[in-house]
């Protein structure tokens, strides 16, 4: 089973991985071992930079018992001129299943056509990034106890931000009223906006982001993707554009959750840290249950009832 999209997961496998991901978070924080995964190999190919998403993919195999391949440009021959196609016949023998990041969009799916073996996207250019939603969706319901029908607040680069296209998507699914906040240039794009009005989602979009913070129910902040800027002269004019701080806060709901993918450039500044708003850093450790559980489901291995 791949996951290239979120169009890939129906709301109940959606929700019975976010079931999983809690069932394994003992796994996920080193207190118990189940290598439910051993003599499993993952590939981990990463055309572009990551922290997050690549290690924490590597630690949720590992804590299963599984092995890790470790392919990026440098190092390989890739930088001697191998195709993608070329590279993918290699991992469908190497591994029983890879995570592709790749700055074309498009090229997860390229990839899944291309080999037998599981493809998960851990983000193709400007298009999606479904793993982190799955990882986002997890924390919201660690926050609020639900999914379904809250107020989300999106901010920055919606225009070029791979994990705001997979999260609307996803939100819109689950009842949620969205609000896009950025600059004119890097608004969502209108085809995204079309596709979840049509599918009956509540979208508004604005310029401000302080009028909207205390009438919402997250906030997700992102940053404005610089590598994919034709030219840089148009980044310097929105960069820095969406800082949000403590004080800003200040008639914010207590409950609000302040969420971020990572990394920050300026968006959120430290005084939010030691705040109960923060939920970003939680968020990211998050990215081992929730993959563990994607593991688990494309390779077919059942997670038990109890774990402990
Ligand atoms: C994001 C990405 O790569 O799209 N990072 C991540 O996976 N946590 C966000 C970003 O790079 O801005």
């Amino acid at each position: 089973m791949d996951l290239i999209t979120m169009d890939d997961l129906t709301n109940d496998e959606s929700i019975s991985l976010l079931e999983d991901a809690r069932r394994l978070m003992p796994v996920a924080n080193g207190s118990a071992y189940l290598p439910l995964l051993e003599g499993k190999v993952l590939g981990n190919l990463f055309f572009e930079n990551s922290t997050r998403t690549r290690l924490s993919f590597e630690t949720a195999m590992k804590r299963l018992g599984g092995e890790v391949l470790n392919l990026s440009d440098v190092g390989s021959s890739v930088k001697k001129g191998e195709t993608l196609y070329d590279t993918m016949q290699m991992i469908d023998g190497y591994a029983d299943i890879a995570v592709i990041r790749h700055p074309r969009q498009g090229a997860a799916q390229y990839a899944a056509d291309a080999v037998e073996i599981p493809i998960l996207n851990a983000g193709d250019g400007a298009g999606n990034h479904p793993t982190q939603t799955l990882l986002d969706l997890f924390t919201i319901k660690q926050g609020h106890g639900t999914i379904r029908d809250l107020r989300v607040v999106l901010v920055g680069d919606l225009r070029y931000g791979r994990t705001v296209h997979s999260l609307s998507h996803a939100l819109s699914r689950f009842g949620a009223s969205l609000t896009f906040v950025s600059p004119e240039s890097l608004m969502m794009p209108e085809e995204i906006v079309r596709d979840l009005k049509s599918n009956g989602c509540d979208v508004a979009e604005t310029s401000d982001l302080l009028s909207v913070l205390g009438s919402s129910d997250v906030v997700y902040m992102t940053r404005i993707q610089r590598e994919r800027f034709p030219d840089e002269a148009e980044y310097e004019k929105v960069a820095g554009i969406y800082t949000i701080k403590s004080d800003d806060l200040a008639n914010a709901p207590s409950n609000l959750m302040i969420m971020h993918p990572l990394p920050r450039v300026s968006e959120i500044h430290p005084s939010i840290d030691s705040t109960s708003h923060a939920w970003y850093f939680r968020q990211a450790f998050n990215g081992v249950p929730t993959r563990m559980a994607l593991l688990c489901r494309s390779l077919g291995v059942p997670i038990p009832e109890v774990i402990n």
